[in-house]
Formats: structure tokens, sequence, C-alpha cells
């Protein structure tokens, strides 16, 4: 396995496969990475990971500084996936002091995470763009637990004619039903406990849902009871949206994408699925 810093050396490394699929991360990794490396493996004949905390994509008071690295450990991770090459470029390479491009993108950011973190899909778009110019490739893979940044990202690769498919992958999740995440590292014993209390919620309303509720914001409403009773949780938002539109619904139908983001203690935890899905 490579590992590249330079765009130059990533150009003259693409020129040599034919089928190339890009798993972009900001390391840490886990299991539902590696999940995305062997799809990539599956479909392509050459894999590419990136490696790159994006400081574009975080706000002022979020945990830049405190986001954990450990490259060695990625790139064992990756090489045991069978990844051929792995850019790791250091900030200067992606945002040179003179960088002044960037990518803003519209509606579909501005609900849910986007209301929540102003610029943060700007820093996610922009990156996620520099990405697919430099390792140019023929699919790149994202976990749906970011269901929003999936949905902004398939939305710029449509608006900028990018010539990649870009795939979604199901959320890994640990036996509790947490959702795997780089984040779950911050949370200590008592902590970790409480985050199931997120796919808890979820389930909760797709329950309801099953059983013929089809008002949403009575499905709200069950997940706000179920993460009420968890005394280390608290829930900054809860939403049942269109999964295109991003749109809170009142009325829901099959697709329906029911999302929230949780507290417990510091750490900020996402979680979503889709009804019927
Ligand atoms: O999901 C992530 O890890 C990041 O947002 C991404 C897509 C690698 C862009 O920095």
């Amino acid at each position: 396995m490579e590992v590249l810093e330079t765009v130059e050396l990533v150009r003259e490394w693409r020129g040599r496969h034919r089928t190339v699929g890009l798993v972009p991360t900001m390391g840490c990794l886990h299991p539902g990475h590696l999940s995305l490396v062997r799809r990539a493996r599956a479909e392509n004949d050459a894999v590419a990971a990136s490696v790159f905390v994006n400081p574009s994509q975080f706000g002022p008071g979020e945990d830049l500084a405190a986001y954990p690295r450990d490259l060695p450990r990625d790139l064992d991770m990756l090489s045991g996936e069978g990844c051929d090459m792995v850019f790791a470029p250091p900030v200067a390479e992606m945002y040179p002091a003179d960088y002044q491009t960037w990518i803003e993108v519209g509606a579909v950011a501005d609900a849910l995470e986007g209301a929540r973190r102003p610029g943060h899909f700007r820093g996610v778009a922009t990156v996620v763009a520099k990405l697919l110019g430099i390792v140019q490739p023929d699919r790149a893979y994202f976990g749906r637990k970011d269901a929003q940044q999936l949905a902004v990202i398939r939305t710029v690769a449509r608006d900028l004619n990018l010539a990649v498919d870009i795939v979604g992958c199901a959320t890994v999740r640990e036996a509790d039903g947490l959702a795997m995440s780089s984040r779950n590292t911050y949370l200590d014993a008592a902590q970790r406990r409480a985050a199931a209390v997120l796919y808890r919620a979820l389930t909760a309303a797709e329950a309801s849902w099953r059983a013929g509720e089809r008002d949403a914001e009575s499905l709200r409403g069950r997940m706000r009871a179920v993460l009420d009773a968890e005394p280390l949780a608290q829930t900054e938002y809860v939403s049942v949206a269109d999964p295109v539109t991003l749109r809170e619904l009142r009325e829901v139908g099959a697709g329906a994408l029911v999302s929230m983001a949780v507290r417990i203690g510091r750490t900020r935890l996402i979680d979503n699925l889709v009804l019927g899905g």
C-alpha cells in the first residue's frame, strides 16, 4: 500500500490504475469505514482512501484540536483490507496560503446539521470536491450515518457534473445499536451505555410507524420521550424529513428520513434510519 502526501504523487498513482474507488475519511477508522473499503475493493480495480482531518468543516468551539488522530493505526487497518493507496496530505497541501475557492451548497445544506453547524457543509463540500478532483475516482463511498452529508455530496456531484458515482453504504452498528463513529471514542463507560438511547429512539419511531402512525409530530414526540428518559442525553433535535429535500414532513410515508442529534456529556452524536428501509 502506498502512502502519499502530495497531489502530484496521487495524480501519478491514478494514471497507473483503470477503475478506482475512493473512501474519503478523517481517520480514527472503525469497522464502518472498513465496510466502505470492502465495498470499494469489490467494485473497482484499485482502492484509494484519504485520511485528512479537514479544518474547514469544523466551526469555532468544535472539536478540531481534540479530534482523534492515529495515522499508523489507520494505515494498518487500511492495508489489512487491501487498500492500495492512502492520501494523507498535510493541511498546507489542501489549503495553501493563497487558497480562495469554496463551494456554497444550497437548500439541502440549510436544515438539520446545516442549521446547527454553520459553514460545516461548505467545508465538507469543498474538501470532497477537491478530493474527487485530485484522485479522480470512478466511485466514491460514504456512510449513510451522515445522511445529510451524503445528500449534500450527491447534490454537489450532480450540480458540478462530476464524473463519479456517489455510493451510499449502510450504517454499521455496535451490538446495542449505537452507530459506529470516530466520536464514540470520547464517551466514558456510563456515557457509552447511555448512547444506545439514540437507536432505541429511532427504532421506537419506526415501530410506531409500522403500527400505522403516520403523523410526523407524533413520531417526533415518541423519539423525544425515549430520549428524555435517559438522564445523560440532551436532545438537540429530532426530525422526520423528506429524504431528498430534508424538509420536515407532516404526514409520513415509506422512505422518510428519521434523524436526531443528541449530546451525551460533551459529545455530540447523530444517527438516522429510513422508514421502511
Ligand atoms: O465523513 C467524514 O469523515 C468527512 O466529513 C469527509 C467526508 C471525509 C470529509 O472531510
